[in-house]
């Protein structure tokens, strides 16, 4: 009996920590046309060794408060309708007029078919800032070549309703061919911190959306720009950005919204079979299972992570990508939670990618 304990807890922990293998695309996954693709012309490789980011990142993520995605704010709401730019030289020219006139001004980039998780962040952005900036726009650039571009859901009326009544002043939905236009070969790479868990098997991935925020940063020029923690990985990624290019901007992280069972909000979720989201649940499920475990005293990341692997490994058509143990600011892979730690999942459920990860703490809440 003990001999098999021992076994089983060898092979879970064999999962953490491992590497995702970069995970071929299923046959069945839908070309995108040539166009749509085009835009980011291939650029060369990045230098080959870049210099190491500095272990520790002094400023902890900026600690967001939770925002009740649906309360109403009791903030003041923009002057007439929501204003709708699509040509760069009509967003330049407003963000020209805007500073001019003072405005503290809020970024809040999407990829639209909103959902309460991107209206929190609005929320949020308004208490922010006296004039915020939605941008919707589905970036070719971060899409590989077998993923979902073409079949990225999109709701532009939907979009623009909840934009409007959510308080932001602009929306911004530039054309694919102004953002990148012909013959486009610049990106912006943040290295060490892209590489591991989705970067890897994503490649390209992050590059695709550092360079699209970095223009979209370039253009509307934000005192403040708001992402979700639930694309934790690419938090991470854009705070080191912003700090590496010395950009006046405060990235603000906000807490995942999730739907009443748990599954963390996401525009993807669309995707999912009423079988598929009820085994999408296992995510959140072994991740609030984990930090319970941590808080009740383990502090093993493998440990942790496993008990992540079996619940998730119950599942009839989800494939593990990654469980991983990082530390919450360099997202490197720890053995051990020492305080804090940030537990992070992907997994495929049937055709579907999905994320989600947790805050574990040492302390009892
Ligand atoms: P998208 O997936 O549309 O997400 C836009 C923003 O909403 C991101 O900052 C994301 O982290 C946040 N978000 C998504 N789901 C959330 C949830 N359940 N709770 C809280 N926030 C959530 O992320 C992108 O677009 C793109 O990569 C982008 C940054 C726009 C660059 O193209």
């Amino acid at each position: 009996m003990a001999g098999k304990m021992a076994r089983d807890k060898a092979k879970r922990k064999s999962v953490h920590q491992a590497r995702p293998s970069a995970r071929k695309a299923p046959a069945k996954a839908k070309k995108a046309p040539a166009k749509a693709r085009k835009a980011p012309a291939k650029t060369k490789k990045a230098p080959a060794k870049a210099k190491k980011a500095p272990a520790k990142v002094k400023k902890a993520p900026a600690k967001a408060k939770k925002a009740p995605a649906k309360a109403s704010l009791r903030l003041p709401k923009p002057k007439g309708p929501l204003k709708v730019i699509r040509k760069i030289a009509d967003m330049k020219k407003f963000i020209r007029e805007a500073r001019s006139r003072g405005r503290r001004i809020a970024l809040v980039p999407t990829m639209g078919f909103l959902h309460d998780g991107h209206v929190s962040l609005i929320h949020e952005a308004r208490r922010q800032a006296s004039l915020v900036v939605v941008s919707v726009f589905v970036n070719p650039m971060q899409f590989g070549p077998q993923e979902d571009l073409d079949r990225y859901p999109r709701d532009f009326s939907g979009d623009r309703r909840k934009i409007a009544s959510a308080g932001a002043s602009v929306l911004f939905c530039p054309d694919v061919a102004e953002m990148y236009p012909e013959g486009f070969q610049t990106a912006v790479e943040v290295t060490d911190v892209s590489r591991d868990l989705c970067g890897a098997s994503r490649p390209g991935h992050f590059r695709g959306v550092t360079t699209v925020v970095a223009k979209l940063c370039l253009l509307v020029q934000p005192d403040v720009a708001l992402f979700g923690e639930k694309d934790y990985q690419q938090l991470i990624i854009i705070r080191r950005m912003v700090r590496d290019l010395g950009l006046d901007i405060q990235v603000v992280g906000m807490p995942t919204v999730r739907e009443e069972d748990g599954l963390a909000m996401s525009s993807r979720n669309t995707y999912l079979s009423p079988s598929q989201r009820q085994q999408a649940l296992a995510l959140s499920r072994g991740l609030r299972k984990a930090r319970k475990l941590c808080e009740s005293g383990e502090r093993d990341a493998a440990e942790l992570a496993a008990v992540v692997v079996d619940i998730l490994r119950e599942q009839r058509d989800l494939e593990i990508e990654y469980v991983a143990v990082c530390h919450p600011e360099t997202l490197e892979r720890v053995q051990e939670v020492e305080r804090e730690a940030v537990l992070l999942v992907a997994c495929r459920v049937g055709e579907t990618r999905l994320i989600d990860n947790i805050r574990l703490t040492t302390r009892k809440k």
